[in-house]
Parts: structure tokens; sequence; C-alpha cells
């Protein structure tokens, strides 16, 4: 018997590519190679109607907003949201966690990143229809901080079909093999969530149109955007992030686009926090301003 082949991607460890579980050996080997996957349904219609059921609910009372997790993406989150969102959704919907979409991702995520990999994080959002502002190119990683834990890859699950015109995701194919790139908040305005890498070549992006149900993975170095909504659908996704938790810090030093953030879900997010807490993050934020973190 020869050794099992393995390949891996940077920041994880090498994974055998004969894993059993949903994807096959050529799906593992193609993202570790490209940095993205796109795969047919893996939810069934009941799943998605239930995922659209929870997103009415969670839109609706605006779930997380004190906590500053429901924000908009590319607007300073005034009364007409550009991109509404909502971070850690399941902390707000319990049942997230436990949907058979979880384990599924859950179980793919173990086959590209080997058994020690684990949710960290999930994320609810929101395209409107007819004008839904494009999502800026940009590298996850780009939002890691001195206290990200895990490096992650994003599986990312559209609630309707999307076409090109509907905002589908876009990837720049090896993009996670070169540098973080510089970021600055969209339009250089720190009141603005959203991020947008600097001085990138998009020649060669991908679009990845989907069937509802159908699911896109990413590597957290890997470039990627979409465009305008167009259509006359709002585009609704869900997308979870997977993860190895690393022994030691990921981000040195805050990267320098993170140092000027003022948007107001940071604000709300900072009132929602005790007293004593709040004065140590404040206090925490401004040694980051002035480049000490
Ligand atoms: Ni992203």
């Amino acid at each position: 018997m020869g050794k099992t082949a393995t390949v891996s991607s940077p920041g994880f460890d090498a994974v055998p590519v004969s894993s059993p579980g949903p994807l096959s050996e050529a799906q593992i080997r193609f993202f570790h190679d490209e940095g993205y996957l796109s795969l047919p349904p893996i939810a069934t219609e009941a799943d998605v109607a239930a995922l659209r059921d929870v997103y009415q609910q969670m839109f609706a009372r605006r779930a997380g907003w004190e906590d500053g997790n429901y924000l908009d993406f590319a607007g300073p989150d005034d009364a007409e949201p550009r991109l509404p969102q909502i971070l850690m959704p399941s902390q707000y919907e319990p049942a997230l966690m436990t949907s058979r979409v979880h384990a599924q991702c859950l179980a793919m995520a173990r086959q590209l990143l080997g058994p020690g990999a684990e949710f960290h994080f999930d994320h609810a959002m929101t395209k409107p229809a007819q004008g839904g502002a494009p999502t800026p190119w940009h590298q996850d990683k780009a939002f890691y901080t001195r206290k990200t834990t895990h490096r992650t890859v994003t599986f990312w699950i559209p609630l309707q079909p999307v076409a090109a015109e509907g905002g589908c995701l876009r990837f720049i194919p090896r993009s996670h093999l070169g540098p973080l790139l510089q970021h600055r908040h969209l339009g250089g305005d720190g009141r603005i969530h959203g991020l947008e890498a600097m001085g990138l070549d998009d020649s060669q992006a991908v679009s990845c149109p989907l069937e509802a149900g159908g699911v896109t993975v990413h590597h957290h170095l890997t470039l990627h955007g979409a465009g305008t909504n167009v259509s006359r659908g709002e585009r609704w996704a869900y997308a979870m992030g997977f993860g190895i938790r690393s022994a030691t810090p990921i981000v040195g030093r805050e990267y320098t686009w993170n140092r000027v953030t003022r948007t107001a879900r940071e604000a709300r997010f900072q009132n929602s926090l005790g007293g004593r807490n709040r004065v140590s993050y404040r206090l925490r934020a401004l040694l980051v301003q002035w480049g000490l973190l």
C-alpha cells in the first residue's frame, strides 16, 4: 500500500484526499488548489423554507441590533440599510445550530481541514431587490483581529436561486495562495462595516450561480465579492464559518484598516458591554488606533 495522498492550503495542515464524507476526492483537491468550491443543493426545499421563516422573523425584529450584531454592511447604519446583515444569528435562533445543513457543512469542513474543524461563526445576509448594493472584493482574513481564534473556511448558501444578476458570489481562483492585500473601509468611510481590497486584478474572476440550497465554500484568503442585485427578488444567503483553532495568535498587530473603524454597530456593541468591560474595551480601542496594539 502506498502512502495516502494529502493536500493542503495556506494556514491549514495537510489532509488526506480520500476521507469519507459528502465531498469527492476531486472536490477536496479543487478546493485546496483553487481556493473555492461550488456545489449543487445540499439543502432540501423544506430546509430552505425553514431557513426563510427564520430570516423573516429575525430581520423583522432586527435581532442583534443592541449588541451591534445587526448591521449594514455597505452603509452607515441609517434608516435605509444598503445590505442588512446579522452576525451570529444562531445566538438568537439556536435551531440554526441543530439544522441538517449545519451538520452537512461541518462534515465537509472536516474533510477539507481535518477532524479538528469546528463551527466558529454564522452570518445572515440580505441584498435588496432591484439595486441592492454590490459586495466589494475582499478577503475574509481582513476582518481578523488579535482576538480571532480560528482560521476558517466559509460556506455560503442562498435561500433562493441566485444568478449573476441577483448577486451570486464571484471568486478569484488561486488568490488564497497569495498575500493578504491592503483593505480599506468601503469608499474610505470608517463608518461603513464592509471592507474592500485595494489594487486587485479581477480579470480572472469566476461567477458561481447557485440553485436555492446550493453552496459555495471559500478559504479565508480567497478574494471574493458579488455584484449589484438587479433581479426582482431579494437575495438572502446564510453563511457559516468552520475552522481550526490556532494555538498561537493569528494576527500579530491589528491591521491598519481595522484601527479606524467607527461604525454605528461598533458604538452599539460598546454600549452593550458592562461598565468595567466598556472602559477596558475603549482603552484597548485607543491603543489600537494609536498603533500600540
Ligand atoms: Ni466575505
